[in-house]
């Protein structure tokens, strides 16, 4: 390098340093400490396929799927990444990438098509599949990491109770995660038990765009997008509890593993300083993360929440309070977005504190924080639309904002982010562009930089997963959203995987000093 431009790349990384502390030294697994674990997340339906194949049951989103107009280009997961078929080589895949720790789901209806045992047995095959999966990966040195409930519910359950929307799931759920700690606890010794509670509630509960597909008519078929949100949330936590209760008294002495739930959230920045849009912003991080991690941590909802929902908020009993405080060994943290907050109080006639008026409008988003996001401030947007998708935005620098305050206001638990990643819009651009994913290399130095940035002020971090090592199914946007660092080749059903460049940078970074990978399986942080 000449030394102008030495001096070039000296004056940058001033000019970085100084404005958000980003580091400028070669970035590789050598950067952060030994036991610090890298690796990818995935989900059964959004990647397995093999949906009417050995016994598996039908979930609410083989019911979704299947209704006009509900996913971009109209896909399912019948096929999807075909990965039921194709785990040993992705296993390989997984391994050459440098992989520590794979979290992948286990889907509910291929271990009970019925969603329980009041329904039918248990599917001996599904339980081989992932029996099969666990061993494929210890066998390789990568430690498996189950999520229990990533979405799949039963059919079954849906059409019996209303699946999530009623306390009945509870015992059904807690037979589902004890058969799995049975099952696979010999060997999983890190377990998720719902993933990302708040997409799940709010997408499929308030806006519809996701299985079940309810919202309050007439945007959709039936639903009340003011209760319903609030009440599966409710239950989904009541869900995590009653599994970590099961866990922490038949099975973790034994088989001596950790139980946590995965989180997700949008960092948010007031649009100004204004008291206003930063009383906003607290709402908003209060009935999105704070909805879930306050009782996980803490035992009960955010004080702001109870207020500004009043009546359509369910109460925790003292004895669930109890149970559910204190219920994670860690906290898995899902995070893609930054997002400003603009306040919104004076705008909205509030609604009256016991409850929402009959003429309410359908956003409890905007009717419950009193807030508005928005990605722009004074026309300038906060970040690059991330791979052609305008509303999602690339700012690396607020998993660094989101670490900080996690470390702050939940009193620093260990954390792993569970999920993290960037997102590409298939439009039918040439491959040899979608390869050339430099973006995405960019997007991960960056949250890495970030990452360790907020270790070395002292937050807890663990691990990063990236979503994911292929593209899959992504829910509304079908397959035309593409976050892999494999390239899947969906024509024809044909699901080669194809390396990114981005695969390749992941690759060298992961492995610059050829570790084995059994000697980081044996050194989990726990
Ligand atoms: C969150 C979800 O857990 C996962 O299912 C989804 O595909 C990714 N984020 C990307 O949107």
């Amino acid at each position: 390098m000449s030394s102008q431009n030495t001096l070039a790349v000296l004056i940058f990384c001033f000019l970085l340093l100084s404005k958000e502390g980003i580091l400028c030294s070669a970035l590789n697994r050598n950067s952060f400490p030994n036991e610090f674990q890298f690796g990818f997340s995935t989900s059964a339906f959004q990647v397995e396929g093999a949906a009417l194949e050995d016994g598996r049951g039908v979930s609410i989103w083989d019911t979704f799927c299947s209704l006009p107009g509900k996913i971009l280009g109209g896909g399912n997961g019948d096929v999807a990444a075909d990965v039921y078929h194709r785990y040993k080589e992705d296993v390989q895949i997984l391994k050459n990438l440098g992989t520590d720790l794979y979290r992948f789901s286990i889907s509910w209806p291929r271990i009970f098509p019925g969603g329980s045992t009041r329904h039918g047995a248990v599917n001996l095959k599904g339980v081989q599949y992932y029996n099969n999966l666990i061993n494929e990966l210890i066998k390789n040195g990568i430690e498996p990491c189950a999520t229990i409930f990533h979405w799949d519910v039963p059919q079954v359950l849906e059409d019996e109770y209303g699946g999530f929307r009623s306390k009945r799931i509870l015992d059904d759920y807690s037979e589902f995660a004890e058969f799995c700690f049975k099952a696979f606890g010999d060997r999983v010794k890190m377990w998720v038990t719902i993933n990302e509670p708040s997409i799940f509630s709010t997408h499929g509960y308030e806006n519809g765009i996701n299985a079940p597909g309810r919202c309050s008519p007439p945007s959709c078929p039936a639903g009340d997008s003011s209760r319903e949100p609030y009440i599966v949330a409710h239950n989904l936590l009541l869900a995590h509890s009653r599994a970590v209760k099961i866990y922490r008294s038949k099975y973790q002495k034994n088989q001596k593993g950790r139980i946590g739930i995965s989180v997700h959230s949008d960092w948010y920045m007031p649009l100004s300083s204004s008291k206003a849009d930063v009383d906003a912003t607290q709402r908003v991080l209060d009935n999105t993360l704070g909805l879930y991690l306050d009782p996980v941590v803490f035992g009960d909802y955010p004080s702001s929440v109870k207020k500004l929902v009043g009546n359509r908020l369910p109460i925790f009993t003292e004895q669930e309070s109890n149970d559910i405080k204190g219920s994670s060994d860690f906290i898995g943290m899902n995070h893609y977005i930054t997002m400003y907050v603009m306040d919104n109080s004076t705008a909205v006639p509030a609604p009256p504190m016991d409850g929402p008026t009959q003429d309410e409008p359908d956003s409890p988003e905007v009717q419950d924080t009193f807030a508005i996001t928005t990605s722009e401030k004074d026309g300038v947007a906060i970040g690059p639309s991330e791979g052609g998708v305008s509303y999602w935005r690339s700012y690396p620098f607020g998993i660094k904002l989101l670490l900080d305050y996690i470390k702050v206001k939940y009193e620093n638990p260990p954390v792993y982010i569970t999920e993290i990643g960037y997102v590409n819009l298939d439009d039918g651009q040439p491959l040899e562009e979608i390869l050339q994913d430099t973006d995405r290399i960019q997007f991960i130095k960056d949250t890495l930089n970030y990452t360790l940035q907020a270790m070395s002020e002292g937050a807890d971090i663990r691990g990063y997963l990236l979503w994911s090592y292929i593209d899959n199914f992504e829910w509304d946007n079908g397959y035309s959203f593409r976050l892999g660092l494999y390239y899947v080749n969906y024509t024809n059903n044909d699901q080669r995987r194809i390396p990114k460049a981005s695969a390749t940078w992941f690759r060298e970074a992961m492995n610059t000093d050829l570790m084995s990978g059994a000697r980081r399986f044996g050194k989990s942080a726990y």
